[in-house]
Parts: C-alpha cells; sequence; structure tokens
C-alpha cells in the first residue's frame, strides 16, 4: 500500500513541467507551441535561452532525486525507490495538470538513474556529454545516456537485478519517446546546439 502510495506521489511530483510553467512565466508562451514542441530543457534552451534551460533542467532533474529518496525514505523494498522514480519521469512525460503533453524525460532520467546508480551514470554521462560536444546534437546525448546507463549497470555488477530490467525497460521507452528526433537524425534534419528556430 505504502509503495502506491509513494508511486502516485512520485507522479504528480514528476508532473510539474517545469518548462511549462517557466515558459509561462518568463514569456506568457506555451511551450510546447515552440521550437520542437517539447516541453523539456532542450526546446526550452531554443525557444527562451540559457538562463531558463538551465534552471528547467536543475529542477527536471531534482524531481528525479526526489522521486527516488521518496522511495528510500518511506520504504525498505529495494525497488521502490526504481519505481518512484519510474514513476516521476512518467510524470513528466505525461503530465496530470497540463493535459498529458509532457517532455521527454531525460532530465528527470539523469536524476533517478544518478540517484540510483551514481557510477554508471557517470560512466555514460559523461560519454553523452563528449557525443554532444562532438555533434552538438542533445537527443544523439540524451539517447546515449539512456542507453549507456542500463549497459553500465549490467557490466560494472554490484546492483539489484531489477535495476538492469527497470533500466532497461526506461531505456526503450525514451528512445520511443524520441522517435521523431531519431527520424530527424537519421535524415540529417535534427536541429543542433545553439540553433535558432523559429518560433
Ligand atoms: O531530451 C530531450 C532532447 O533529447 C531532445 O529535445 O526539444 O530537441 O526534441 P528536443
Amino acid at each position: 500500500m505504502i509503495a502506491i502510495l509513494i508511486c502516485i506521489a512520485a507522479y504528480l511530483l514528476g508532473s510539474v513541467s517545469f518548462s511549462y510553467l517557466i515558459a509561462r512565466i518568463v514569456k506568457k508562451i506555451d511551450i510546447r507551441d515552440h521550437g520542437s514542441g517539447n516541453a523539456g530543457a532542450t526546446n526550452t534552451l531554443r525557444v527562451l535561452g540559457t538562463g531558463p534551460a538551465i534552471a528547467v533542467l536543475s529542477l527536471d532533474v531534482v524531481k528525479g532525486i526526489l522521486a527516488v529518496w521518496l522511495g528510500y525514505w518511506f520504504s525498505s523494498e529495494p525497488i521502490v525507490p526504481f519505481l518512484a522514480g519510474i514513476c516521476a519521469i512518467i510524470g513528466h512525460n505525461w503530465p496530470v495538470y497540463f493535459g498529458f503533453r509532457g517532455g521527454k524525460g531525460v532530465a528527470t532520467t539523469i536524476g533517478v538513474f544518478a540517484t540510483l546508480a551514481f557510477l554508471p551514470s557517470l560512466y555514460a554521462g559523461i560519454i553523452a556529454i563528449l557525443s554532444i560536444f562532438i555533434t552538438r546534437f542533445v537527443s544523439l546525448g540524451s539517447l546515449i545516456f539512456v542507453v549507456l546507463t542500463p549497459a553500465f549497470i549490467f557490466l560494472l555488477g554490484g546492483y539489484p537485478a531489477s535495476y538492469i530490467w527497470l533500466g532497461t525497460i526506461l531505456a526503450v521507452v525514451s528512445v520511443w519517446r524520441h522517435r521523431t528526433n531519431v527520424k530527424r537524425l537519421v535524415s540529417g534534419t535534427e536541429s543542433k546546439l545553439g540553433q535558432k528556430v523559429e518560433q
């Protein structure tokens, strides 16, 4: 019962769409009608600039961290922190307060993975950041991070088996959420970091 309550609380927390709120406050716009249409830090950077994007990225990461800690604080079941993190990511992607139109969940996934499995996330994060630095495609870096973290959890060992399969499910969902980015990457039309778009 407590696990269900934790998951509901994590979902409600994840549903707080900081990109939506900050875009409303800063520019009185719906971020989902601008740039890529995604309610996330990358699109906030594209549409509103660096300051708001850093705020969105940080707050979305914190959502993931807090959700996992809800699991640690209120349950002794080892799987509950991961389930709470997943619920926060679901909330971010399909937010109850904003018509179930949210983001792609990468920043919140960073918070979840880094809290549950710091070293695998760090290694995946370094490779992801390098890939963004080299290619300037944030979506590619995001995909590399979500796929490599469960791979490193497996390779480094010492984590519960559930982390491997739950992490893999998260990676699959994230790749699916990025399907339009993947199509644009393949066709060479994906926008690069720092590239201005029509608003
Ligand atoms: O995680 C989101 C990022 O990978 C892509 O965002 O706005 O380019 O679709 P966007």
